[in-house]
């Protein structure tokens, strides 16, 4: 087996991370994705509290960090911001450090603002994973996104050709991808409206931007749809929902045009009917249950090597 390589308490963004340190997530990943069946737990948080501060909604991130920490052997503290003291106006310094004070190991944050996740980092003594911050990145969803496609086409993703598709200017899952995609020498097309789709993504190596979407779609091993982020948008892109599904929404029709054996991704949540027709969501083609399940491996690999990391150094 080659070296581990992690060289972080915090999992931030993609940008920061080292090619040798996917390589070491993705082989931990492996193992704890083939602990599964047997349902084994493992020790790295064993008498450790992990804390979860998710201040936007979240099905499929929350969901997956818990079970990840539970299976690591954590206990979880859940903090409710509808029924927090951030409700009266506490900052997130203060709320987090209070909570630190009574002996919380690890934060994992969710917030609306774009950095708050790096700043807890310079503010806590302990690991802090993004689990998304603004539009800026979501790195776990890019990492389960990278883990799901070696998984399907082999590890080494040289040459191979990913579509992101939909609402690319509001979406950190896009930026985190283009940069974890990148990074493993995937080719990364950008398709949508051009409203949508900033002209100056293709200025980042290995990224195009497409102005077919036949093209984008004939030309690619994996398609990944995102939906449109209403929430961070403060103007209309596009005239109706309805006008963005004639045009970009992925139907039997579109599904043809792509290769045989090319790939559909989502990290959910899905709108069906809008950039994806539900039969195909849940059709033959589609890995997106698949991406729901390697969350939590890719998960708990993070939660792992961040620990193992910071407390090598105390
Ligand atoms: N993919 C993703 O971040 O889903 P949730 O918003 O449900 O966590």
């Amino acid at each position: 087996m080659s070296k581990q390589i992690w060289n972080r308490k915090d999992l931030i963004d993609i940008e920061s991370i080292a090619p040798e340190e996917l390589e070491t997530l993705f082989a931990q990943a492996e193992t704890f994705k083939a602990s599964f069946g047997s349902r084994k737990k493992f020790d790295t948080l064993k008498n450790h509290t992990v804390g979860t501060f998710f201040f936007e909604p979240s099905t499929r991130t929350r969901s997956a960090f818990e079970t990840a920490a539970r299976n690591l052997g954590a206990d979880i503290l859940t903090l409710n911001e509808a029924t927090s003291s951030r409700t009266k106006g506490e900052t997130l310094r203060d709320t987090a450090m209070n909570i630190r004070a009574m002996g919380i190991d690890m934060v994992i944050m969710r917030h609306s603002a774009a950095g708050a996740a790096s700043y807890l980092a310079k503010v806590l003594d302990v690991p802090v994973i993004n689990a998304g911050d603004g539009a800026h990145a979501h790195p776990t969803q890019a990492l389960l996104d990278a883990f799901t496609l070696r998984e399907h086409f082999g590890r080494d993703l040289h040459g191979k050709k990913v579509t992101i598709l939909g609402d690319i200017l509001f979406s950190r899952v896009a930026r985190s991808n283009i940069q974890c995609l990148t990074k493993l020498g995937a080719e990364v097309t950008l398709a949508g409206p051009v409203t949508l789709v900033p002209q100056e993504f293709a200025n980042y190596a290995g990224v195009r931007v497409a102005h077919s979407l036949k093209d984008a779609l004939a030309e690619a091993d994996a398609v990944m749809l995102l939906r449109i982020q209403h929430e961070r948008q403060t103007t209309t892109h596009f005239p109706s929902l309805g006008e963005y599904t004639a045009l970009f929404g992925i139907n039997e029709e579109r599904l043809a045009w792509m290769k045989p054996d090319a790939i559909i991704m989502h990290p959910g949540p899905i709108n069906r009917g809008v950039e994806l027709e539900s039969e195909i969501a849940d059709g033959p083609r589609s890995v997106i249950l698949k991406q729901v399940t390697n969350g939590v491996a890719v998960r708990m690999a993070g939660l792992h090597l961040c620990t193992l990391f910071h407390e090598s150094r105390l």
